[in-house]
């Protein structure tokens, strides 16, 4: 079988290496010219605005599916017409737009925290004083690593903010003094199943991912996968979804969606039975779904600007090596290490020796 996938960075690279055991193969459409993903695939390079690279895209293609969430929702909507595609375009065009995720999660009866819509500098101090200071400016669209978001600390602070963020259509959100930050990751299939993974501790620093660890047995486990179940049904979800959450006083509260693989998910490649990667594949191509139980515990650490030396890190015991293939940029995510050990005190150990080489 064939898969067409929307954009060709680490997520499609890890979807095409979770493919080809299952003999099928992915192709990437990506407008740069040598994107990461086209070591494991066929790339189309091309304009998703292009219709004529969207046919290319598409031909001898049995599905379609995207690995980032700013594809243009009617360069999905053009592909589907001509072969399957998942997630839709409803879920797509949700997790574009800040706005219109809280929208449904609200309307879902899933927690936030005070939020309001901002349109232009006045509406920001209207919307300061219902949501309160301190809070979050975060752009409606295009945000990503912590980027068109400013945090607000006081009223003297708004028109920075509103510059700083390009005026820009945006939600104000109240700053949320969390305990910890967790994800829920799960895949729908298209008969409606649904399967969750461990829930995931996640630390953040800069606004970018560093740390994930799957936590068995968390007491908020239920309820996190009561919200991401809500919100795949609710827009009739087929694939990965990943739930961001704050924990606050113990509750979880909604921070944000990504309608397919996540970075907190990359644990479950070596410590889950089947990969969110694998079970993504499976979901769009009308597969049955794999198993997400926890193997064994585990840490993914991301690798940001830089990739450690394969030589020192495969000296460690329990390493798993993901390098995407990049070259190093400041702030880039150029690959990851997933750290196993059979207890706790193993794990604790090996990360011990980890922390002179990743800096997460
Ligand atoms: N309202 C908030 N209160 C406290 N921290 C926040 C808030 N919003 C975002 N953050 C921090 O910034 C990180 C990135 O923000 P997020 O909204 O998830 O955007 P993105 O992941 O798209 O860049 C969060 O994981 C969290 O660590
Ligand atoms: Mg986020």
């Amino acid at each position: 079988m064939k898969l067409a996938i929307f954009g060709g960075g680490q997520l499609g690279r890890m979807l095409a290496l979770a493919a080809l055991p299952l003999d099928v193969r992915c192709q990437f459409l990506d407008p740069v010219e040598a994107p990461c993903a086209a070591a494991a695939g066929r790339h189309i390079r091309g304009d998703y605005e292009d219709p004529a690279a969207l046919e290319a895209f598409a031909q001898g293609a049995d599905s379609a599916t995207y690995e980032f969430e700013n594809v243009p929702v009617a360069a999905v909507e053009h592909v589907a017409r001509l072969i399957p595609a998942a997630p839709g375009a409803v879920s797509l065009a949700c997790a574009q737009d800040r706005g219109h995720e809280k929208q449904l999660f609200e309307d879902l009866d899933i927690a936030v925290a005070p939020w309001a819509e901002v349109n232009d500098a006045g509406s920001l101090s209207q919307a300061a004083a219902t949501v309160g200071l301190p809070a979050v400016l975060k752009t409606r669209r295009f945000g990503y690593d912590g980027k068109g978001q400013v945090v607000i600390r006081g009223a003297d602070e708004l028109d920075a903010a509103w510059d700083a963020v390009g005026a820009q259509p945006c939600v104000l959100e109240a700053f949320v003094p969390f305990q910890r930050e967790v994800s829920m990751i799960g895949v729908r299939s298209r008969e409606g199943e649904i399967r969750c993974y461990t829930l995931t501790e996640n630390v953040h620093r800069d606004g970018i991912l560093r740390r994930s660890t799957p936590v068995e047995g968390d007491a908020l486990q239920p309820a996190a996968e009561a919200a991401l179940s809500k919100v795949m049904r609710a827009l009739d979800h087929v694939g990965v979804m990943a739930f961001e959450f704050f924990v606050a006083e113990g509750r979880l509260l909604a921070n944000e969606i990504a309608p397919r693989v996540h970075n907190s998910g990359h644990w479950t490649i070596d410590g889950a039975v089947c990969s969110q990667f694998e079970n993504h594949v499976r979901a769009v191509l009308d597969l049955p779904l794999g198993e997400t139980a926890l193997r064994q515990p585990c840490v993914m650490l991301n690798a940001i600007g830089s990739m450690p030396a394969t030589a020192e890190l495969a000296a460690i015991p329990g390493v798993r090596i993901h390098a995407y293939g990049k070259s190093a940029r400041p702030g880039r995510k150029v690959g990851h290490v997933t750290v196993l050990g059979c207890s706790t005190s193993e794990l604790r150990r090996r990360l011990a020796m980890l922390d002179a080489l990743i800096d997460a």
